[in-house]
């Protein structure tokens, strides 16, 4: 089976076109460059909102069968940065450890990394992360979590991968 990856922008700006949409092509630009297996992608764009990023991940998890779903923006502090608890709410599993691995990552470059409340967690046989809204995050973060994600997928029952260790940046994890 081809693996799918399902691609969410959580941005107000971003949904109402105020603001061009650079983070979600940033995360398909990262995986044609490390990806070794044909992909597909599906991408959608939803405001800061708790309904609508749930009804997203749960259509890319059990009508796309995405085994990889990666959301970018709405971890922050402010009030309607809601990305995490959408996550929560709709995932059986959670998995800090990668959250914790890409602000452990990021702070070494970035002081505010902190703020980032990003989280990762199982749907069934989708594995779903979150990233920050910033287009720069996404290489940072993916960087410091990309090796553990093939074996995460495989042990979920998604579709197997291989990733070209070479293209990941590994100086900081
Ligand atoms: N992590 C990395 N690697 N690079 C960044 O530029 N920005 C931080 C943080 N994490 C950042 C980062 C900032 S400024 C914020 S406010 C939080 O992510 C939350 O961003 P979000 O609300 O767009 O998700």
């Amino acid at each position: 089976m081809v693996l799918k990856i399902g691609i969410l922008t959580v941005s107000d700006r971003a949904f109402t076109g105020k603001y061009e949409d650079k983070s979600g092509p940033a995360i398909a630009d990262y995986f044609n460059n490390i990806l070794l297996d044909e992909w597909q992608s599906t991408s959608e764009i939803v405001p800061d909102e708790i309904p609508q990023i749930e009804a997203q991940l749960i259509n890319m998890a059990d009508n796309d069968k995405c085994s990889l779903i990666i959301t970018t923006g709405g971890t922050g502090p402010a009030l309607r940065d809601v990305t995490p608890e959408a996550t929560e709410a709709v995932c059986q599993k959670m998995l800090p450890g990668f959250g914790e691995q890409m602000r452990m990552v990021s702070v070494l470059t970035v002081p505010t990394a902190i703020l980032s409340r990003q989280t990762a967690g199982i749907r069934n046989e989708s594995l779903i992360i979150n990233l920050p809204g910033k287009p720069k995050a996404i290489k940072e973060c993916l960087d410091a979590v990309i090796m553990a994600v093939p074996y995460c997928v495989e042990l979920i029952g998604g579709t197997f991968f291989k990733i070209d260790n070479s293209k990941v940046n590994t100086s900081l994890s």
